[in-house]
């Protein structure tokens, strides 16, 4: 499929998205949802968030990241000096998985075709995953616990729809897990010192050293959990 170039053209190639993703009953998820929740933000971001899957809250308001996890995204956003209206959230799986279980492969798989037309009409320059289930569907073999807080694979670009991923902890994890929230806010901050060096440079010349040179792990943190 071809770029929708336009602020116009990807608002139509997102709202088309949308629309069919309010009828789509390609999987089980259909029959419980209120709602499907296909994302929004900025049509022209070049940053997008890729969360898992609506929650409670988001199925009945129809907008991605509106309970808790939503609250501490926006905190994590506004401690970079970024707006939810400035980037893209949107979620791998588009309906609420019944009681916020995990996904299942089948349900990612059958909205994938939704993700990839997102991320065709957007094609920012990075996507940021929240979390290990959003991770895998571009990085099946990483984990999260290994790569979080830097750009992941950056020669990789053409797999992730020209973009650089750069893996991030879920927002949720850090309202279970305390421990995760430093965490969490260092690669934040690692996130903007990488999209400063892309801006300042062009895509694809940002180099890694200028991302390694924000602390983005105390020396004491385990690789624990994958969340
Ligand atoms: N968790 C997600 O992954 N997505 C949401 O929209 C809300 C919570």
């Amino acid at each position: 499929m071809e770029r929708a170039t336009t602020p116009n053209r990807i608002e139509l190639a997102l709202a088309s998205v949308a629309r069919d993703a309010s009828t789509c009953s390609a999987c089980g998820l259909s029959e419980t949802r209120t709602q499907a929740v296909p994302g929004e933000g900025s049509p022209t971001a070049t940053l997008v968030f890729v969360g898992e899957a609506p929650g409670a809250r988001e199925d009945l308001v129809g907008r991605p990241f509106v309970g808790a996890a939503g609250r501490l995204l926006d905190d994590l956003l506004m401690s970079i000096s970024l707006r939810r209206e400035e980037v893209f959230i949107l979620n791998m799986v588009k309906c609420r998985p019944p009681e916020n279980r995990n996904p299942q492969r089948s349900e990612i798989a059958a909205c994938a075709p939704f993700l990839t037309r997102q991320l065709q009409a957007l094609q920012p320059r990075v996507i940021a995953t929240l979390g290990r289930h959003a991770l895998a569907v571009f990085a099946p073999n990483a984990k999260i616990a290994e790569v979080h807080g830097r750009p992941y694979a950056q020669t990789e670009r053409e797999q992730h729809h020209g973009a650089v991923l750069f893996p991030l902890y879920h927002p949720a994890a850090a309202l279970h897990n305390g421990s995760l929230r430093p965490t969490l806010e260092r690669d934040m901050a690692a996130l903007r010192a990488y999209l400063s060096a892309d801006t300042r440079k062009g895509a694809g010349e940002a180099t890694l050293r200028e991302v390694d040179s924000v602390p983005t792990r105390p020396r004491s943190e385990t690789t624990g959990e994958a969340e």
